[in-house]
């Protein structure tokens, strides 16, 4: 079978883990790059080979042939871009956030179900074979009752004020991968994520620029209830979650390489995880995509489904308290 010919738009910071991840991953070649800052495009056709370069993604677009392509531009920049590819036919891997605001998933969605291609959104917690084979275990205790989450970053880790403009409120921007996270670890099984039905949220600016705090407590369709905080001036990034079934209880920390500690009836779990029965130790969101491709599946992270967690996050930066 032919290898799915792929460009990647934006060759910034995170465009390097998508790059990565298409290396690792034989059914794709990365065939061009389209950057409109000429260094970075420069650096990016060195550090990773493709055979063409652009500083305009439409010519990109016009002349390679693509099956596939990456948006990896800061929300301000990519909903035009996205709406562009789907217009075309392209199978889309979309960056979180979709845009900035539920609104522009919403047009994202409308142009995807207008399209041969699918679409994907790249909320890559989602597809750790740590998160996906802890769900696992809490789904074969009868699913999660109860989830948190907290995501919490100082001050001296968030963006320049160029992104001022081209980037939404930091739980829309930034945090969005924690909110994603609760619903997946709610969610009824372990393809799907809970829809939110209720949200009881509050938002607060702390005392210096940037410093903003939400609290939110959230009930899913499922009976799941979630907590979730998330606080940009903290003494250090930490990102953590938690998924409590019946009598079983995982703490997961994602702020580096997944860490994971699993309880059950009152013991500590013994013994790894099993990471193959969820795709193997490599698994990753470009994986997935390939085979949805392939065997023309819908995306774990359809557009659809993220425009749930658009709102939801919408929902707590607007301090929402009551029915979602
Ligand atoms: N999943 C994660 O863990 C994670 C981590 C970091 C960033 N991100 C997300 O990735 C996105 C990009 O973040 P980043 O840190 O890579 O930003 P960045 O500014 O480093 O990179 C974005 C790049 O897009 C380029 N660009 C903008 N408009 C373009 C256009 N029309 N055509 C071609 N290139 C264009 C910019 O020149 C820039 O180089 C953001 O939405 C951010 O939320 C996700």
């Amino acid at each position: 079978m032919e290898r799915l010919r792929v460009g990647m738009i934006g060759a910034g910071g995170h465009a390097q883990s998508h790059f990565a991840m298409i290396a690792a991953e034989p059914e794709v070649e990365l065939v061009a790059v389209a950057e409109i800052d000429p260094d970075r495009l420069a650096r990016a056709r060195q550090a990773h080979g493709p055979k063409h370069g652009f500083t305009d993604y439409r010519q990109m677009l016009d002349t390679c042939e693509l099956d596939m392509v990456y948006v990896v531009t800061m929300p301000g920049h990519l909903t035009p871009i996205v709406l562009d590819c789907l217009e075309r036919g392209l199978h889309t891997s979309i960056e979180k956030p979709v845009g900035m605001s539920s609104q522009d998933a919403r047009q994202m969605l409308e142009a995807s179900a207008r399209s041969r291609g699918k679409a994907i959104v790249s909320v890559n917690r989602r597809y750790k074979p740590e998160v996906l084979a802890t769900k696992r275990l809490v789904l074969e205790r009868g699913g999660a009752v109860h989830v948190a989450a907290t995501y919490n970053k100082p001050l001296t880790s968030l963006g320049t004020p160029e992104m001022a403009g081209i980037a939404p409120a930091p739980i829309i921007c930034d945090a969005i991968h924690h909110v994603d996270l609760l619903r997946w670890l709610a969610g009824p099984a372990l393809e799907t994520a809970a829809h939110p039905t209720e949200v009881y949220a509050e938002s607060w600016q702390g005392e210096r620029p940037g410093s903003v705090r939400y609290d939110a407590t959230v009930l899913f369709e499922t009976g799941c209830r979630g907590v979730m905080m998330s606080h940009y001036g903290v003494g250090f990034r930490i990102q953590r979650a938690e998924a409590h079934a019946e009598d079983f209880s995982a703490y997961l920390d994602l702020t580096g390489e997944p860490k994971y500690a699993l309880y059950a009836d009152g013991k500590p779990r013994q013994g790894p995880l099993d990471l193959d029965a969820v795709g193997g130790p490599d698994f990753n969101e470009t994986k997935h995509f390939v085979t949805c491709i392939r065997e023309d599946k819908t995306p774990w992270s359809s557009l659809e489904d993220l425009v749930k967690t658009m709102e939801m996050c919408e929902a707590i930066a607007e301090g929402v308290k009551g029915a979602v």
